[in-house]
């Protein structure tokens, strides 16, 4: 079984200290950051925006892994690229012309996600397969962090891999959500490529040893 890359989530971090959280993130065996935008309408929760993404992107080697909880975010797309992210991930539920935004994410040099939420079907992403570089799968109801893992999510990520492999794509795989050690391994499993952790990592007593933790798949 192939070791997971791991993106922890900035929402957990200690937003008094996010130059040293940043630093422990560019010091650990972390493979991304991760950015989670809200935007009080298309979640109920309003999380940072621009002059924070910029302060912590001075700081951070990681490539920038954002997640945009927000309704129309093709109007954003340009600002998100310019801002340095690597990979932009828009919700299947926000977008009208899901295949236009995704396309353009990649015309503007970044890689492009497409995020379901725990009730959206995969289905719905046979016709833009191959416009798409990340399947984002929510294992939580997005909008706030430390809510408990959604079981169901493994037999959905099982069923993504099978249609990913079924069309012929190469898109991977991102978990999203009440991920932790007691489920990281199982998730790997079932066919995620990567592991997005706030709570399980930012609240833990080391946060590097968590992130290894999380990629050696270590058995709760
Ligand atoms: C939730 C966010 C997540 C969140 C995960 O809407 O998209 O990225 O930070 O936090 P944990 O890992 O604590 O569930
Ligand atoms: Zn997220």
């Amino acid at each position: 079984m192939n070791q997971p890359l791991i993106a922890p989530s900035l929402l957990a971090a200690d937003f008094a200290n996010l130059q040293r959280d940043v630093e422990m993130v560019n010091e650990s065996e972390a493979d991304y950051l991760h950015i989670d935008i809200m935007d009080g309408v298309f979640v109920p929760n309003i999380s940072f925006g621009f002059p924070v993404l910029e302060a912590v992107r001075r700081y951070c080697r990681k490539p920038l892994d954002v997640h945009l909880m927000i309704v129309q975010p093709e109007r954003y797309l340009e600002a998100f690229a310019e801002a340095g992210a690597a990979v932009i991930h828009v919700h299947y539920e926000a977008c009208t012309h899901l295949h236009r935004t995704l396309t353009r994410i990649r015309e503007l040099g970044c890689r492009a996600g497409v995020v379901l939420n725990p009730h959206t079907p995969i289905s719905g992403l046979e016709d833009v397969m191959e416009v798409i570089d990340v399947v984002l799968i929510m294992s939580v109801n997005p909008g706030f962090g430390g809510q408990s893992f959604i079981e169901h999510t493994y037999r959905k990520t099982a069923r993504l891999k099978n249609m990913l492999a079924t069309g012929g794509s190469s898109a991977m795989i991102e978990i999203d959500g009440g991920v932790s050690v007691d489920n990281a391994a199982r998730l790997t499993e079932a066919g995620a490529d990567i592991l997005v952790a706030g709570s399980s990592v930012f609240k833990a007593p080391d946060p590097a040893v968590a992130i290894r933790e999380l990629k050696e798949g270590r058995l709760p």
